[in-house]
């Protein structure tokens, strides 16, 4: 059983995830995620945008007719995108996931970015010289419907992606419920210990994604690759664990909700193998200081609503 920390309306979140971004090619992210449920995963991690949620939910459902796990020892969670921020399209956005994922609902659904684009069938909608074309809708009004969707059942839990801490106080300003999460890019190289900080004292959890590092995926070739940073590599041989275990372990102890992703049934086993050890508190205290502020997920930088000009 993978631990769990309670969300600020009572339920459940086990503290690690299976990503499901890039999860495979078309045909293989199905056997992934029966693999990840088979080696103990309780906890996905989906969105529209990754255009892979039918073979999501198809495993999903699998795993269930085979007696495996039951819908409610399964945490599921997808992303309102960009595209849907109207509030008259926001349900609409979360029943195509729910169609396509073949559930009734969902344990948590996330306003994947504080920006819009550009209402339509697109999901990536562009002008003729290749940049996104934004949509001036404001996310206040989106979560207003988001709210909604708990209300009708769609969904258990809300929450948000990439906000940064103005535009969470935003949101808590008006919010009639709480988001429980903030999903945001974590790793040792951008340790967020002050959105963290600042979530904390407000009962929003902090779930890390590209965990590590995101190698071979969204990190560009030159960015500076924590598995093979020569500070965890020590540590991982003290332990005797991997690096990819030891960064897990960290984010972990540091209090946020880690979502590796891994096609690969070994890595998924080691990679959920981080609860019979602990880090020191000065092996946490060396992984701490090397942060150095370096992120890799960059996106749609000249919105207006783009999240990532402020100190956190
Ligand atoms: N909210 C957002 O805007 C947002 C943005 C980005 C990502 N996400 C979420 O976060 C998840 C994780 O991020 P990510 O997939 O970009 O990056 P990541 O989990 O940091 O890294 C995934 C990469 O690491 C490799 N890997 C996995 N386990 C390993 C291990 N034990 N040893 C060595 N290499 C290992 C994987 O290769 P193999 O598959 O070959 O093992 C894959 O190439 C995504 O899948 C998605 O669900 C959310």
């Amino acid at each position: 059983m993978t631990p769990t920390v309670k969300l600020n309306n009572n339920y459940d979140f086990p503290v690690i995830g299976l990503g499901t971004y890039n999860a495979g090619k078309e045909g293989e992210v199905e056997q992934v995620v029966k693999d990840a449920i088979d080696v103990g995963y309780r906890h996905i991690d989906g969105a529209m945008v990754y255009e892979n949620e039918k073979e999501v939910g198809a495993a999903i459902n699998a795993k269930i007719a085979e007696g495996v796990i039951k819908r409610e020892d399964i945490f599921v969670t997808s992303k309102l995108w960009n595209t849907y921020h109207k509030p008259e399209l926001v349900q609409q956005g979360l029943r195509k996931t729910l169609a396509d994922l073949g559930l009734k609902y969902l344990d948590l659904y996330l306003m994947h970015w504080p920006f819009a684009f550009k209402e339509g069938e697109v999901l990536m909608p562009k002008d003729e010289n290749g940049q996104l074309i934004p949509s001036d809708v404001d996310y206040v009004d989106t979560w207003k419907e988001m709210e909604e969707c708990v209300k009708s059942g769609l969904t258990k839990s809300i929450g948000l992606s990439n906000f940064n801490s103005e535009q969470i106080q935003r949101v808590l300003d008006i919010a009639t419920i709480k988001p429980v999460v903030n999903q945001v890019e974590c790793h040792p190289y951008l340790n967020q210990s002050k959105l963290i900080a600042f979530c904390k004292e407000r009962g929003i959890v902090i779930t890390a994604y590209c965990p590590l590092g995101s190698p071979n995926s969204i990190a560009r070739a030159d960015f500076p690759a924590p598995l093979k940073d020569p500070t965890l590599q020590e540590i991982a041989k003290k332990h005797g664990k991997s690096v990819a275990q030891i960064i897990l372990r960290y984010l972990i102890q540091h209090g946020t909700v880690p979502i590796p992703k891994s096609s690969n049934k070994r890595r998924l086993q080691e990679n959920i193998g981080v609860f019979n050890f602990e880090l020191s508190e000065q092996e946490v205290a060396s992984i701490d200081a090397l942060n150095r502020n370096a992120r890799i997920c960059v996106f749609a930088e000249y919105h207006k609503l783009y999240p990532f000009n402020v100190e956190f």
